[in-house]
């Protein structure tokens, strides 16, 4: 692999192995879908950096290119199909070149379909789901040389254990995946079926990520799982923790100034979290807690086990606890037996409670969950509820972000805007700040006094007096 020639505009570029003069072979990760790819795709680079590759942003001349996917929609997972496709002249024109770029289907998409993506995209040389991605160095290999792989199974030994420990940082805010898959089984989704039974990594696994990235100037830690809040790693002494605990662990690290958890489920929601929300001053007042639907008829249906009213007694509790908390949730429109009074009551949650920001998504049948096989809601009547619902929670967005204007707020400067001399930071609320400063302020939390809302960015000045 290493010997092929290459197109002229890369080879001066080529960076090699020290020691042994092998050049580096260029990877190109393309990722899909949520935080826990972006995560997952940051671990599998890790993994082939240390097996003479180097990462780079376009797959045009890659050795190795992976589609790292989602499942979660129809439409979601059709995309890498025709991704594929795009990619189909870039691996030819390498083939004429005297290459070869190994492609790769990584993610939950690899996880459902499996072999089958390589019967219906034959350009397509390994497949790993999202359990296996330590051995992906040797399955490149292996593809490379012209043995298609494909790992689906849930391997018994634990990735992380064989993942390298150092992790590249590229500013100063980092997820850290603490917990994976899902025991649930709403009817809607596929999760627990691409992402495997719920598990959470120990607790001192945890930690020692953790400092790893405090040490490299990581000063904010985004907590990932797909159902986060159920987490109950063991520590070192045997004994379960709990999110709250962790949180609680993870703010005594030096370094560490900020840390936030996503995606929660409403059932999970226990009082030591909701405590860590008013005491533990890292962590952000900021929680995604999705709802899906504010009829207690579809909550059933979709398998939620809580009903609307527990859920706003739930966001009371947690607003007493911690006042200003921002709201963020995903709803979906049109499951099947949702009818138009469901629908309107999922309008009057949304007035009740009042998100700072929301997504919301169209029903979409999932083969293989049991919605999928149930009466459908016509489409037009689902595209209809979307733009009703979005016109709410936009409204309410918006009406979040300029209630900010007048207010000084705490943003850590994460990395330079579009103008010069411009950084784009986070507010506590998790909002972008654009925000005229120093650029060498990268890196810190600033005071800014709020001067202006758009739906999706506030822009301030430097208060002088920072604190
Ligand atoms: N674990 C999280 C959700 C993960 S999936 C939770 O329980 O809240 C992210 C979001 O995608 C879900 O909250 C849901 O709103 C949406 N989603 C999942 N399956 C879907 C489907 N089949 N059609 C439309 N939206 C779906
Ligand atoms: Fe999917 Fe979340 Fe339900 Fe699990 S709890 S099945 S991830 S929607
Ligand atoms: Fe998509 Fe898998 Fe995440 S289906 S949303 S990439 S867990």
């Amino acid at each position: 692999m290493s010997a092929e020639r290459r197109p002229s505009a890369d080879t001066d570029a080529q960076e090699q192995i020290p020691e042994t003069g092998i050049p580096l072979k260029k990877l190109f990760i393309k990722t899909y879908g949520c935080q826990m790819n972006v995560y997952d795709s940051q671990r599998m680079t890790d993994a082939l950096t240390a097996d003479g590759y180097e990462l780079t942003d376009s797959a045009d001349g890659a050795d190795l290119v992976i589609l790292n996917t989602c499942h979660i929609r129809e439409k979601a997972a059709e995309k890498i199909y025709s991704e594929l496709g795009r990619l189909k002249p870039l691996a030819e024109a390498k083939k004429r070149a005297g290459g070869k770029m190994t492609v790769g289907v990584a993610g939950c998409v690899a996880q459902a379909e499996g072999g089958e993506i390589l019967r219906r995209q034959p350009m397509v040389d390994l497949v790993v789901g999202p359990q296996s991605y330590h051995r992906l160095p040797q399955m490149a290999r292996d593809a490379a040389s012209g043995a298609p792989a494909v790992e689906t199974d849930f391997p018994l030994e634990d990735k992380f254990d064989h993942l390298p420990r150092e992790r590249r940082v590229t500013g100063p805010t980092s997820f850290l995946t603490v917990q994976e898959g899902c025991d649930k089984f709403c009817a809607f989704c596929v999760v627990p079926y691409t992402r495997g039974a719920e598990t959470s990594r120990p607790v001192a696994q945890v930690i020692e990520e953790a400092e790893r990235l405090a040490a490299q100037g990581v000063v904010e830690i985004s907590l990932l799982g797909q159902n986060v809040n159920a987490y109950h790693g063991v520590d070192p002494d045997g004994r379960e923790t709990g999110l709250g605990a962790l949180l609680r662990r993870l703010s005594r690290i030096d370094g560490v100034k900020r840390l936030r958890y996503t995606t929660s489920h409403p059932n999970d929601m226990d009082d030591e979290l909701i405590a860590a929300h008013a005491d533990i001053a890292e962590v952000m007042p900021y929680l995604h807690l999705p709802v899906q639907s504010g009829s207690d008829q579809v909550l059933q249906a979709m398998n939620r086990r809580h009903t609307a009213e527990a859920y706003v007694r739930l966001i009371e509790k947690i607003r007493t606890a911690r006042p200003d908390i921002a709201l963020s949730g995903d709803f979906i429109v049109g499951h099947p037996g949702e009818t138009e009074e469901d629908f309107q009551q999922t309008l009057a949650l949304v007035r009740e409670v009042g998100y700072s920001q929301a997504y919301s998504f169209k029903y979409s049948p999932r083969p293989g969950t049991p919605a999928a096989d149930r009466e459908q809601v016509a489409e037009d009547e689902k595209t209809d509820r979307l733009a009703r619902l979005q016109e709410l929670l936009n409204a309410q967005q918006m009406a979040f972000q300029e209630a900010c204007i007048g207010r000084t707020l705490k943003v850590l400067l994460e990395k330079p805007g579009r103008k010069p001399n411009q950084l784009v930071g986070r507010s506590p609320y998790l909002q972008a700040v654009h925000v005229e400063v120093d650029p060498s302020l990268s890196g810190t939390i600033v005071d800014v006094a709020i001067e202006a809302a758009g739906p999706n960015s506030l822009a301030g000045r430097l208060v002088e007096t920072a604190t």
